[in-house]
């Protein structure tokens, strides 16, 4: 039996383990032992709580309640409390998802007493040090063990970084291993798709046609321009289509901080924008499934968009799935106004039709899995 740890904080990091968890109760309950351990980056019961509940992930044994703070504050919180964690369970290895801050203080604090880490979704590059998920996502890839990624694209940033194709039979630090496993968030939309047409029909309160909407990324959040015009864009395409939009807290706070009140009173009374509180995985896959277009600067939403097989609008300079872009299943409008209403638009005049196999065959847990039995022992 092999004892993992797994570090979860941000609401796509408890989403993306429970397709581990799920894998490892199904098929590996007699090799992996997982014990979880929630740093608290994201606490309000609907960034949070309802994602345990509703995608039946084991409660975790260790809540840090970190909350939010500033970088360094933040992540030197949690990686004080992992470093106890570790200490107290002597786990066999350390599971890693993305690239939030938790992911980087599970990287300094077990690195530095030598327990192997895991890193999921490792190899993505937006080459912007600008943000702070690519200097989470580079410290801790540089630190891995085991380095999965999800796309040929991922892969290959690895290997221009110096990492050797060789697979080790015991790797370590020094001597990584790394593979493109496919994307375990491809598991869980297959998974929950399923399990959201079971849960609420196709029934939706927004019915289908609409665009949906999500925006939380510090660059957007944080520039008053910026996010001015994302929402002035929004409120242009509002004219003729509906926007449903659930609100990253982020977001909500950074809104109601920024506009003055004429502002938001425009924004409230549109009846066309209906923003919403964040909703549940079960939901969100819904509504995704139903969207005609989806505008977002989610990595994960990106990717399900696709998965989902609906065009997608981009509000970054640039992507880590550049795959999408390539395909032009997906479009960088970055906040640009006219961009985000032309790239729309089109999008509804011509949706794209073709959306070749590019994150895997659905089966990446497992693969982990097996990986993780094998060469972590
Ligand atoms: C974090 C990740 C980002 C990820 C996102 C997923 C980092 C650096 N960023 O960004 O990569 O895409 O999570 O959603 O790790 N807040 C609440 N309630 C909560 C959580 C947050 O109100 O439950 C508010 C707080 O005002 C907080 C702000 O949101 O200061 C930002 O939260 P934080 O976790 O620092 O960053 P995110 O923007 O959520
Ligand atoms: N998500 C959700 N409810 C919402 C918004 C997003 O369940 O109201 C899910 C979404 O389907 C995806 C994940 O949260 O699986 C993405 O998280 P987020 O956009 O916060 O972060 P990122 O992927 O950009 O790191």
């Amino acid at each position: 039996m092999i004892k993992i740890l797994t570090i979860i904080g941000a609401r796509p990091q408890i989403i993306k383990a429970s397709a581990l968890s799920r894998k490892i109760r199904d098929k590996f309950a007699e090799e992996i032992d997982e014990v979880i351990v929630h740093t608290g980056q994201h606490y309000d019961n609907n960034m949070s709580e309802v994602f345990f509940n509703e995608l039946n992930i084991p409660s975790p044994k260790y809540n840090l309640a970190v909350g939010s703070d500033s970088h360094a504050k933040q992540t030197a919180k949690m990686i004080d409390g992992i470093e106890r964690v570790l200490f107290q369970e002597e786990p066999q290895a350390i599971v890693l998802y993305g690239d939030t801050n938790s992911t980087l203080a599970g990287a300094i604090a077990a690195s530095k007493i030598h327990i192997p880490i895991v890193h999921i979704e490792a190899g993505l590059r937006s080459f912007d040090k600008r943000m702070p998920e690519e200097i989470n996502r580079i410290m801790c890839d540089h630190v891995s063990t085991l380095l999965f990624s999800p796309t040929t694209a991922g892969y290959n940033n690895l290997v221009r970084e110096g990492f050797s194709i060789e697979q080790h039979l015991q790797p370590t630090a020094n001597k990584p291993n790394i593979y493109h496993s496919g994307d375990i968030m491809l598991d869980n939309t297959l998974f929950f798709l399923q399990k959201a047409k079971e849960k609420y029909g196709n029934l939706n309160t927004h019915g289908d046609n609409f665009i949906l909407c999500t925006i939380h990324r510090n660059t957007n959040t944080d520039n008053k321009d910026r996010l001015q015009s994302i929402f002035n864009a929004l409120m242009y395409i509002s004219q003729k289509e509906k926007i449903v939009l659930p609100l990253h807290p982020r977001t909500k706070k950074m809104l109601y901080s920024m506009f003055d009140s004429v502002y938001l009173k425009s924004l409230e009374a549109n009846d066309n924008i209906d923003i919403i509180e964040p909703v549940s995985f079960l939901q969100m896959t819904l509504l995704e499934s139903l969207a005609k277009v989806i505008i977002t600067d989610s990595g994960g939403v990106q990717k399900e968009a696709y998965y989902l097989e609906k065009p997608c609008v981009i509000l970054r300079e640039q992507t880590e799935w550049v795959e999408i872009v390539e395909s032009k299943n997906a479009a960088i409008a970055d906040a640009d106004f006219e961009k985000i209403v032309f790239t729309v638009q089109n999008y509804i005049n011509n949706p794209p039709k073709n959306y070749p196999k590019i994150f895997g065959d659905g089966n990446a847990s497992e693969f982990i899995c097996n990986e993780i039995k094998n060469k972590l022992h």
